[in-house]
C-alpha cells in the first residue's frame, strides 16, 4: 500500500514537472499590426504563464527574406553581430520585462519597407514554441483632387478624384452632402516607388438641394477627403 502511494506521489509529481514546460506557450498579436510610417511600433510576443525568459533564446525574424535577422538574445546578451542592417539601431528588446516572460520587440522609426511577417522564436533549454505577427506601415498620399472631365450623354457630369503616394491601397469614396456613398464607375489603381495612386470615376446628376460631392480617401489611420460644387446650370 505504501509502495503504491510513493509510487502514485512520484508519478503525480513527475507528470507535474513535465507539464510545467510543456503547458508554456508564447502568444503575440490576433490581428494584423498597422502603423504610422515614423513612429516606433511595439511586436507584441510573451511567455505564458508568467515565466521568466532571462535565460532563453529570444530570436526576431522576418519570414520569407533573405536577410531575415531582426534581433537575437542568447546567453543573457544581445547578438546582433548578423542582424540585417535596415534594422541597425532601431530595435530594442525591454531587457527590464523579460522576468516577466515579455519578449516584445521596439521597432523604431517605421518604414515601408518593415511591412511583412515577423516571427518570435523563443527557445528554452527543453522546450521552444514561436508565434508569428504581421505588420503593415500606413503612409497617407496627397491630398485628393477632383476634376470635372466631360459631360455624360445621359445629363450627368463625369468627375474624376485622384491622389498619389499612399501605402497601403487606401479605400477611396464618393460621398453626397447627406453622406451617402455614391457608386464609383471605374477606380485605376498605379503603384509605383512613391506608393499607390487612384483615380476613381463617377458620373454625378442634378439634384434640386445640393450639387456637392464628396471625395474621401481612407486607410486605418488617414482620412483625406475634397469636394467639389456644381452649379445646377452647368448640367442644362
Ligand atoms: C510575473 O513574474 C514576475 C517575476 O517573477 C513578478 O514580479 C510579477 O509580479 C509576475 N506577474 C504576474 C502577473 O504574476
Ligand atoms: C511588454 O512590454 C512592453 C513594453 O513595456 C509593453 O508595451 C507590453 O504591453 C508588454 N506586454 C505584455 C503582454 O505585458
Amino acid at each position: 500500500m505504501r509502495i503504491l502511494f510513493l509510487c502514485v506521489t512520484f508519478l503525480i509529481l513527475f507528470s507535474f514537472m513535465e507539464s510545467q514546460s510543456e503547458h508554456l506557450h508564447v502568444v503575440g498579436a490576433e490581428a494584423t499590426l498597422v502603423a504610422v510610417a515614423g513612429e516606433d511600433l511595439v511586436l507584441p510576443c510573451f511567455i505564458k504563464p508568467n515565466t521568466s525568459a532571462v535565460d532563453m533564446r529570444i530570436q526576431w525574424g522576418k519570414v520569407n527574406v533573405e536577410d531575415s535577422l531582426v534581433y537575437l538574445y542568447r546567453d543573457q546578451k544581445d547578438r546582433n553581430e548578423k542582424q540585417a542592417q535596415s534594422y541597425r539601431g532601431r530595435t530594442t528588446l525591454f531587457k527590464e520585462k523579460l522576468q516577466e516572460g515579455n519578449a516584445s520587440l521596439k521597432l523604431s522609426d517605421l518604414r515601408v519597407s518593415d511591412e511583412g511577417t515577423y516571427k518570435c522564436f523563443v527557445e528554452d533549454k527543453s522546450w521552444s514554441d514561436h508565434i508569428t505577427v504581421k505588420v503593415i506601415v500606413e503612409v497617407p498620399g496627397s491630398h485628393p483632387l477632383i476634376k470635372m472631365e466631360s459631360y455624360d450623354h445621359s445629363g450627368g457630369i463625369n468627375l474624376v478624384c485622384e491622389s498619389s503616394g499612399w501605402n497601403p491601397e487606401p479605400e477611396v469614396l464618393w460621398l453626397n452632402v447627406e453622406g451617402v456613398t455614391l457608386p464609383a464607375e471605374d477606380t485605376q489603381i498605379h503603384k509605383d516607388s512613391e506608393g499607390f495612386s487612384v483615380k476613381s470615376h463617377i458620373t454625378v446628376y442634378d439634384r434640386s438641394d445640393s450639387n456637392r460631392f464628396y471625395c474621401r480617401f481612407q486607410q486605418t489611420h488617414h482620412r483625406m477627403q475634397t469636394d467639389v460644387f456644381i452649379n445646377s446650370k452647368l448640367f442644362d
